[in-house]
């Protein structure tokens, strides 16, 4: 049973493997600057779990004070969340997100080196396949990117790669996240994105509630099962046992890995409008709109190596997704505001 930083842990995947670390019987701390979360999911996570969590304010950015909270709170593992991570706005604004992305990463290295930690997950992406890979992705696929981003990814995993090259102590694993959606069945925490949503499901969820008139179905003309577009959406319960499964694995003394989290099922937009409207009850009013510049027809993972390293499969269907998200939607419209 160890001490587990989370960096970016007030977010949306942090606050769900919070849930799951604290279940395991581990102790996580979580470290937020609060740019894109709330302080106020602590106490949901405390009415999960029955366990109030450490919160830290804190910048990544911040080496030195980073180092003192491993050394002050014995920490043996960071899950490394904290990043930013909206595409558009990364090619509006590519130095914000290289400089906290990647130079939070570089923060996190050093602070790990100075205080003695050898334990690092990634939130990783699939976005690092960039636009040519063909579906099922495979880990060993060339890795590229087409925004910023994207970019930030392939170069923060690139940046473990190396440190743990020259610091042979050092053990990883990168997690490729494919589309996390859904919430925690209790409808106490969940994603509320600031402003107008750039995913699909947020912008389900808002339509659902009445905050936003229709979605735009980007493009349906490509070559999918209804000409929308499909990717590989993952319940975010299933991608946060994930974490403790990676986490366990590195403690346990193995080797570094990177593996996909993903269920391998492609699902289109339609498909999933569609599942949504059956699971809330609500109608989702939509429009066929041009593609979305950058868009691919397809992405969805080879599940195998994470099944093979981690034993991980996923246990939730879309169906499970859209209840959970819908649940999380409706009581909490304005997200954690009203809390
Ligand atoms: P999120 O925005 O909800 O969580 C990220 C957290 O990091 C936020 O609480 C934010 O306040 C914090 N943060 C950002 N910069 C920080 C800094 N410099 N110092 C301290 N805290 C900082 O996002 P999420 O969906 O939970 O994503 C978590 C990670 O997973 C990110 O690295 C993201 O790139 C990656 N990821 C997310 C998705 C997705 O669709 N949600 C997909 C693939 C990968
Ligand atoms: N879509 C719409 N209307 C919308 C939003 C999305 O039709 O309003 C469509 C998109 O065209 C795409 C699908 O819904 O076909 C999914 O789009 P998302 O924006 O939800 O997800 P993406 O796969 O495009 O991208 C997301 C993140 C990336 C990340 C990638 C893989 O935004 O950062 O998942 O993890 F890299």
């Amino acid at each position: 049973m160890a001490n587990i930083l989370l960096t970016g842990g007030t977010g949306y995947i942090g606050a769900h493997t919070a849930v799951f670390l604290i279940e395991s019987g581990h102790t996580p701390i979580l470290l937020d600057n609060f740019c894109n979360s709330s302080p106020k999911v602590a106490q949901r996570i405390e009415q999960i779990t029955g366990v109030l969590p450490k919160v830290i304010e804190m910048d990544v950015l911040d080496t030195t004070a980073l180092t003192e909270v491993l050394k002050t709170e014995h920490i043996e593992a960071i899950i490394h969340f904290a990043a930013l991570k909206a595409v558009g706005e990364s090619v509006e604004k590519p130095l914000a997100y290289y400089q906290n992305n990647v130079t939070g990463t570089l923060s996190v290295l050093d602070a790990m080196q100075r205080a003695g930690v050898h334990h690092i997950v990634l939130s990783s992406s699939a976005t690092v396949y960039g636009e040519k890979g063909v579906p099922p992705m495979r880990e060993d696929a060339p890795l590229s990117a087409t925004n910023p981003y994207g970019q930030t990814k392939v170069m923060m995993e690139q940046i473990i790669r190396d440190v743990a090259v020259a610091q042979k102590d050092l053990r990883y694993a990168m997690l490729r996240y494919f589309n996390p959606v859904g919430a925690h069945p209790s409808g106490l925490i969940g994603e509320h994105p600031r402003g107008i949503p750039n995913n699909l499901m947020p912008y389900i969820q808002q339509v659902a509630v009445g905050l936003r008139e229709r979605l735009s179905v980007f493009g349906n003309d490509y070559p999918t099962a209804d000409g929308t577009g499909e990717r590989d959406y993952i319940h975010v319960m299933d991608l946060a046992r994930g974490h403790v499964l990676a986490v366990a694995r590195l403690l346990a003394g193995n080797d570094s890995f990177t593996v996909n989290l993903g269920t391998g099922q492609p699902v289109t937009v339609l498909q999933m409008i569609h599942a949504f409207e059956q699971a809330s009850g609500q109608t989702i009013a939509h429009t066929i709109a041009p593609r979305r510049a950058g868009d691919v027809a397809s992405v969805y993972a080879d599940p195998n190596l994470a099944k093979q390293l981690l034993n991980f499969t996923t246990e939730y269907s879309v169906n499970d997704m859209c209840r959970d998200a819908w649940v999380w939607q409706s009581r909490n419209p304005n997200g954690y505001e009203d809390a």
